[in-house]
């Protein structure tokens, strides 16, 4: 089928889904982004499910249009009615076919060993990929490799027994649901060579990426800096172009020796996609949200966010060229190293010197968290206390037994960016994290917390839906407790400052500001990093132009600049762990935008937002100590991935779909200033001409 003509289909069923009433929700699942199972649907037609929903839209059609039709037109559509009727009783009695419920019997019955099964290999599994991560040993590799293709294996026996299931006639929704979750095999369904090279090659970039090391820019013989901590802390706090230029060069230069081993890495991932009959690795990395509009939406809100980002991007580029000079340019792009993060990703560590209002400096949290001796484990303490103030649960004893919270000082390798796991056990939940006590990790405690918090919260529920509602809402579940957490309404209640900042107002733009650097800046950067991959693995992006299209999205959307030229013999993707390890980006964009919609459904339910009293602005909510609000948010979490996401989402805030609307009422009054002060300097919005160049070959 043609891809246009397969677009119009998918359209259609949308519609139709959407004119079902609510005690036919179910069907909803048949409508799959992926084409192959689509196809299915429209020949077996002996599939009753559709059925109704036509009835309805001529119900429908006649009652709104009836009127005006000629008695002839009426009749033939009273045939078709008829006829479809008549279509929906067989099938009726074709549903109760015994045929069909012997299958299903037997299906529950092979559905009960398997999700037995399947939550001990997960089990092996985590821990043979907990103990490489945590301690980066040849051995501990090798395990890892041995055990995830001894998994693979299995799963795919038990897979073709699935697979004889003709589960999409299926009556009973979970049964199918559950079956349809099976069906997919992922990377699997590689030939046992193939599998194992794959693992390999991204246990390999991930390896290469976790043990590079950089030379340092004042002491040219100290070649010992990790990204974390020496190489971020550089970035964080020096105000010397040419050092933080120099970082950023090195670490790209170790970073991009991967090249070879990414080319191979999207040959693989393409070919397992095809073998789940997906036609790209994005069509599969694209199949959870089951909607084949998904992409559009996400541009949607590109759309709705990025007159906001515009204005912080004309802001800080004013603020930078203030203080380094000729380093940045009037009306172009920023340059990527002077903002703080190796990626340009998040802005916050630039907020000292380009704050609003710099004289109403609020209190430095990080500090006053020193000052009151908190440690990694006090802080994963009191993110443990916000979730059960909410009346959910608290973490298990396994928790506090196996995480580790501080980065290990008996010299070992591992793996340090911030993760959380889940051993599927119902007991053992791990968080990985090397903790200094800033407030920053204080934050990414919460964020890494709400992980847990989903697992525990779906951990009754059969393997199979043992995921978030999307990727998206596993990643806001803890960014939605900090964005209360941050408010110094809260600080306060917990003691970290005395009495909330005089000036208000002013410090109010501070804060908007501060959260705004990370924020509202990740934005674009979170949306190009798998616009730049979906184009990859379609074969849009060659490996011939992988560099310099990267920094095409980088200029376009994000606009940013690198400090020096680039070329194709770079490959500054690799520069970034979630490219390296094979993850996905979008979730983080998801995130981002419904965290805000969650944040503004829950304060609603709290009582603490009301966009008609200009006393309880959005940005000001605590939801601290709520039950109503967090028995809200446990309803959505206790769903995992049992029902299509804009269900989950509709439990807490009676919305379906994502809107952005929640994040541009949170910032509104930064919003406001930003305009008004940019106006006021006369500041260039947007950006122009390029300075930096990316060629074939390095310029001489
Ligand atoms: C790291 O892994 C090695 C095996 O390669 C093991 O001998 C060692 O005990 C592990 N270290 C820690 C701290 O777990
Ligand atoms: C430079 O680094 C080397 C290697 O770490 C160290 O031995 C030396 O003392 C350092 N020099 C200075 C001036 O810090
Ligand atoms: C939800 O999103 C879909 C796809 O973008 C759109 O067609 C539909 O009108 C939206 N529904 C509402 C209620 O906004
Ligand atoms: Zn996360």
């Amino acid at each position: 089928m043609d891809p246009e003509e397969f677009q119009r289909l998918l359209d259609i069923d949308v519609e139709d889904v959407a004119s079902i009433p609510s005690d036919n929700e179910s069907y909803a699942s048949d409508f799959d982004a992926n084409g192959e199972e689509l196809d299915e649907n429209f020949q077996h037609n002996n599939d009753l499910k559709p059925i109704p929903s036509i009835l309805i839209t001529f119900h429908v059609y006649l009652c709104a249009k009836g009127l005006h039709h000629s008695s002839v037109k009426m009749k033939t559509l009273k045939i078709l009615v008829f006829v479809l009727n008549s279509i929906s009783l067989l099938s009726k009695v074709y549903g109760s076919d015994p045929a069909i419920e012997e299958e299903e019997a037997r299906a529950r019955a092979f559905l009960k060993i398997l999700n037995e099964k399947t939550w001990t290999r997960n089990n092996k599994g985590t821990i043979a990929a907990w103990n490489y991560a945590s301690n980066i040993t040849d051995y501990n590799l090798k395990e890892q490799i041995r055990v995830s293709a001894e998994i693979a294996k299995e799963v795919k026996e038990d897979w073709k027994e699935l697979t004889k299931f003709n589960y999409n006639t299926f009556i009973d929704y979970d049964l199918r649901r559950q079956f349809k979750k099976y069906s997919i095999l992922g990377k699997a369904a590689l030939p046992d060579d193939k599998y194992v090279k794959l693992e390999k090659i991204v246990s390999d970039m991930e390896s290469a990426y976790a043990t590079a090391k950089i030379c340092s820019y004042h002491n040219k013989t100290d070649c010992s800096l990790s990204l974390e901590p020496e190489i971020t802390k550089i970035l964080t706090s020096s105000r010397d172009p040419e050092e933080l230029k120099h970082v950023w060069v090195e670490w790209r230069k170790k970073t991009k020796t991967v090249k070879p081993l990414f080319i191979d890495y999207v040959k693989y991932s393409n070919e397992a996609a095809r073998l789940n009959n997906f036609t790209s690795n994005t069509e599969y990395w694209l199949y959870d949200y089951e909607s084949p509009t998904f992409v559009d939406e996400i541009e949607k809100l590109w759309r709705q966010l990025k007159p906001l980002y515009l204005q912080l991007h004309a802001y800080v580029r004013h603020k930078l060229r203030q203080r380094y000079g000729e380093v940045v340019s009037e009306k172009g792009p920023i340059p990527a190293h002077l903002l703080g993060n190796m990626w340009a990703q998040t802005w916050g560590h630039v907020a000292d010197f380009t704050l609003p209002y710099p004289k109403v400096k609020g209190p430095n949290y990080s500090n006053l968290l020193a000052k009151q001796e908190y440690t990694p484990i006090k802080m994963f303490q009191e993110a443990e206390r916000f979730f059960v103030s909410l009346n959910l649960t608290e973490m298990p004893p396994l928790f506090w037994k196996n995480s580790i919270l501080e980065k290990p000082k008996d010299g070992r390798d591992l793996v340090c960016h911030a993760s959380a796991w889940d051993f599927y056990d119902q007991k053992d939940f791990r968080i990985k994290q090397c903790t200094d006590v800033t407030f920053e990790d204080f934050i990414t405690a919460h964020h890494e917390m709400g992980h847990i918090q989903y697992y525990l919260q779906y951990k009754s529920q059969p393997v199979a839906y043992r995921e978030g509602a999307n990727d998206g809402f596993h990643e806001a579940v803890g960014d939605v407790m900090a964005l209360s957490v941050a408010t110094s309404k809260h600080l306060k209640k917990i003691g970290l400052i005395d009495s909330e900042p005089a000036n208000k107002d002013q410090n109010d733009i501070n804060e908007l500001y501060q959260m705004g650097l990370d924020k509202i800046a990740f934005l674009p950067f979170a949306y190009l990093m798998d616009l730049w991959r979906w184009q990859v693995f379609d074969g849009k992006i060659t490996p011939e132009e992988y560099n310099c299209k990267w920094w095409d999205y980088r200029y376009n959307i994000q606009g940013i600049e690198p400090p020096v030229d680039r070329s194709e013999l770079d490959f500054d993707p690799a520069s970034k762990y979630h490219i390296v390890a094979d993850v996905p980006y979008l979730r983080y964009f998801i995130s981002y935008v419904i965290q805000f919609q969650f944040h503004r459904a829950a304060c609603e339910i709290a009582g603490e937002y009301d966009p008609n009293d200009l006393t309880k602005p959005l940005h000001k909510c605590d939801i601290y100590q709520n039950t109503k609000a967090g028995n809200a948010i446990g309803k959505m979490l206790q769903m995992g991935s049992s029902r299509p996401w804009r269900e989950a989402m509709e439990a807490l805030t009676g919305q379906q779909n994502m809107d952005a609307s929640g994040l541009l009422e949170y910032f509104r009054p930064l919003y406001k200033w930003l305009e008004t002060e940019n106006q006021k300097n006369n500041v260039y919005i947007g950006w122009k001409i390029c300075e930096k160049k990316c060629t074939k070959v390095p310029l001489q």
